[in-house]
């Protein structure tokens, strides 16, 4: 990390003091995580009651909540405020970026590829460089495009078993049972996956322990940035705070909380960002 905290100096020069704390989600982003994580407790708390019907734990949990005709219907509404939510996001991203003001960053490159590789070679001891990420990794665009997956199966899947007459009018009734199946699994995968891999991610890697507040904050320090950014860091310092991913919004907040030099920079500096050669 050493190397970048020097390319950092030469690109910050004379700046007296670099700002502590980052601006990495803007407000549509904190609140959408939160609808997200909210709506999903409710719909895992109410789905997985239905599959392990005879558990006690599950029976308890359908008593608690009213009975089984109170679970499916909160089951339901839920589902259909998740759908909402994702048909907003996936639209709201889709217009953005053809418009130009959304840069789709998310998309996996062939850095990721290679990331992911040299990764597992510093953890096994061939390399010692440990590869260097831009804004998302490739472990959180893994998460992201999870999530957007597995949310399309659960909605699509979830919306035939809510409306298996209308389903069943335009395809076959095979679809029903098959639809019941792999929504059934696929909601125990989603719930494991949060529970063991974002649980880790944001609260039991030693890196953030005990929680990754940076979703409800909206900030990131500057030493987390540059552990876990360094890449981003340097595009910010050399003033090109534009490739945020939430478009121009995003970009503004960030350019308010970054360096004074990367000001000056920024007023006429080509991208420099293009000159920093990733990993
Ligand atoms: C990620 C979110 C979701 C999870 C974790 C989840 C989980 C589950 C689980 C585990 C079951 C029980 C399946 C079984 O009996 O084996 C279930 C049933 C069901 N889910 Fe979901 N689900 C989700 C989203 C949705 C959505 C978006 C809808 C759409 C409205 C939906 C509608 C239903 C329906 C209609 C049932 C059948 C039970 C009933 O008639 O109420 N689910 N869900």
């Amino acid at each position: 990390m050493e190397k970048v905290e020097t390319m950092l100096a030469e690109k910050e020069p004379g700046t007296p003091q670099a700002p502590e704390f980052y601006v990495r989600f803007n407000v549509r982003q904190r609140l959408e995580h939160f609808f997200v994580m909210f709506l999903f407790l409710v719909l895992a708390v109410t789905g997985l009651p239905q599959k392990f019907y005879q558990a006690s734990w599950a029976q308890w949990i359908i008593l608690f909540l009213g009975g089984i005709d109170w679970v499916r219907i909160i089951h339901r509404v839920s589902g259909i405020l998740f759908a909402f939510l994702g048909v907003v996001h996936l639209g709201m991203i889709l217009v953005g970026v053809l418009l130009g003001r959304i840069k789709p960053i998310l998309i996996p490159t062939l850095k990721d590829f290679r990331d992911a590789v040299q990764q597992l070679r510093y953890h096994v001891g061939l390399t010692d460089e440990h590869p260097r990420f831009e804004r998302y990794d490739y472990k959180q665009k893994f998460e992201y495009w999870g999530l957007v997956f597995g949310g399309m199966v659960m909605i699509t899947t979830g919306f035939i078993l809510y409306l298996p007459n209308l389903a069943t009018r335009y395809l076959t009734g095979e679809l029903i049972p098959a639809a019941k199946v792999a929504h059934s699994n696929e909601g125990l995968l989603a719930f494991l996956v949060v529970i063991i891999w974002h649980m880790y991610g944001t609260h039991f890697n030693p890196d953030v322990f005990p929680m990754d507040t940076s979703i409800f904050t909206g900030k990131i320090s500057r030493e987390r940035m540059l552990h876990e950014h360094p890449l981003e860091l340097l595009r910010i310092s050399a003033g090109s705070p534009e490739e945020m991913e939430p478009g121009r919004d995003g970009a503004h907040e960030q350019r308010a909380t970054a360096s004074p030099a990367a000001e000056r920079q920024s007023a006429n500096a080509p991208d420099r960002a293009k000159e920093i050669t990733p990993g």
